[in-house]
């Protein structure tokens, strides 16, 4: 969970941000010029709660992986032996 506190943290901090930058969005519709650059800017903090996202997702199974690596199972088997 060390490594799943500090990017939930960025996670939440990223979702503020690109909620604000959507927000941004309609904020400047039909100034063109200026909605293509607000648009392009929305789609970092996006593509990083995407990152940040796919790595919370995947914290449960590698836990799981390892609790199974660490109970002595073979390559491929994730039950956790008591
Ligand atoms: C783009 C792909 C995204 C993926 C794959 C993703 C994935 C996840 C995952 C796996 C969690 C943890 C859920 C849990 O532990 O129960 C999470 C939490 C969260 N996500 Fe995302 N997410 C994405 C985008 C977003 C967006 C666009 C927003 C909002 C603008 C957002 C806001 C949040 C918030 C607020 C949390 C809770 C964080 C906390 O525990 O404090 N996510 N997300």
């Amino acid at each position: 969970m060390i490594a799943g506190g500090w990017v939930r943290r960025v996670h939440r901090a990223l979702a503020i941000a690109f909620t604000l930058a959507v927000i941004a969005n309609f904020a400047v519709q039909g100034r063109e010029a200026l909605a293509f650059w607000v648009g392009v800017l929305t789609l970092i903090p996006l593509a990083l709660l995407l990152l940040s996202g796919l790595h919370l997702f995947a914290l449960p199974h590698m836990a799981r992986w390892r609790a199974a690596r660490a109970a002595g199972a073979p390559a491929g088997d994730e039950r956790i032996r008591g």
